[in-house]
């Protein structure tokens, strides 16, 4: 076995999109053959942006839902509540001490958020690379599955992590890594004509794990594209590229093909294009579905796995804070 330790979070904000599956799960769910995996629900960093008790509760168990029907396995990996594990938070805690107003403010996510939000600049979005440090560092994990948009905050990792070991004269830490499985990370574009698909680009912009048929072919029919090629073999505008990657990602080679052939002889018709994708993307996301609403009704089942998850983060968490007590002075 591989000695590599993986960790890695999502901040549950709603339902998993595609964009997650193929930036993030499909990952987390390959290397759990590979390496001890510690994979958690961040619903600690979740409150950075107040939602109310609710939102929270659901959102994270919609999260565990999709985390195990997209394949996550809870007897290879460690699943997991960060706010089951306030060893976590302790550790945050001892890393706030030697994080600095100056580097924290230069990162770039919290830049955005000042920028999104003025009215709510609150010290968590602040501290919110070092939350994220102790999430990594509590399990001494070597490797962390990111998208880019994370390099920065796993960046800000090492410098604490190193920052630590330093000031302590003890090699606690071990300077975690950025890690892409098979480096295969799909980037999804949205159905908007812009790069990403996500959450906050709009309603429509994103095609989720749980929607229905239904939902699917509307916001698939509505997808942006422009008047049709006029040249024969031009190069694709970003909205017509995007529907083709979506297509690659779900559909045969044979159907890409016939498609991008359409479209070079400008003979190509969107609606045709768009029926077949949307028909693909249902068979696609069918499996997601139907695991869905299974989980979904398994209260009993989800509790275990919860507890189960809970008990095996605890005992790595412990070790290391344990450690890092001892390290820093608490003696008793
Ligand atoms: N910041 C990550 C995101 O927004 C979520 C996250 C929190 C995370 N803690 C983490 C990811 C630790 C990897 C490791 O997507």
């Amino acid at each position: 076995m591989n000695k590599d330790i993986v960790c890695s979070g999502i901040r549950p904000t709603g339902n998993l999109h595609l964009g997650n599956y193929f930036g993030a799960l499909r990952n987390f769910v390959k290397m759990q053959d590979e390496f001890q995996c510690f994979f958690f629900i961040a619903d600690y960093h979740s409150l950075t942006t107040h939602p109310t008790p609710e939102n929270l509760y659901n959102n994270a168990r919609q999260i565990l839902v999709e985390y195990l029907a997209a394949g996550l396995d809870p007897e290879k990996s460690t699943i997991y509540l960060q706010s089951d594990l306030p060893e976590t938070i302790e550790l945050y805690l001892f890393l706030n001490m030697n994080a600095y107003l100056g580097e924290l403010e230069r990162v770039t996510s919290f830049k955005d958020k000042v920028r999104q939000q003025p009215n709510n600049v609150n010290a968590g979005l602040l501290t919110y690379p070092t939350l994220m440090a102790a999430d990594i560092l509590i399990h001494k994990a070597t490797k962390v599955p990111v998208g880019k948009d994370q390099e920065q905050h796993l960046e800000m990792t090492r410098t604490f992590a190193g920052r630590f070991n330093n000031m302590y004269k003890h090699e606690v830490f071990p300077l975690p890594q950025a890690y892409n499985f098979g480096n295969d990370l799909v980037k999804i574009p949205g159905l908007d004509g812009s790069g990403k698909m996500g959450k906050s680009e709009g309603e429509g912009n994103a095609i989720f794990l749980n929607d229905e048929p239904g939902v699917i072919r509307k916001k698939i029919m509505r997808a942006k594209t422009d008047s049709g090629p006029t040249e024969m073999n031009q190069t694709k505008p970003i909205e017509i590229e995007n529907l083709f990657t979506l297509l690659k990602v779900v559909s045969s080679p044979e159907t890409v093909e016939y498609f991008d052939d359409l479209y070079n002889r400008c003979q190509v018709r969107y609606g045709d294009l768009k029926k077949q994708l949307a028909e693909d993307m249902v068979n696609f996301t069918q499996p997601f579905r139907e695991r869905i609403a299974e989980l979904s009704s398994n209260e009993e089942y989800l509790k275990r796995i919860m507890d189960q998850g809970k008990e095996k983060a605890h005992e790595s968490a412990r070790r290391t804070i344990d450690e890092v007590r001892h390290v820093i002075g608490y003696r008793n």
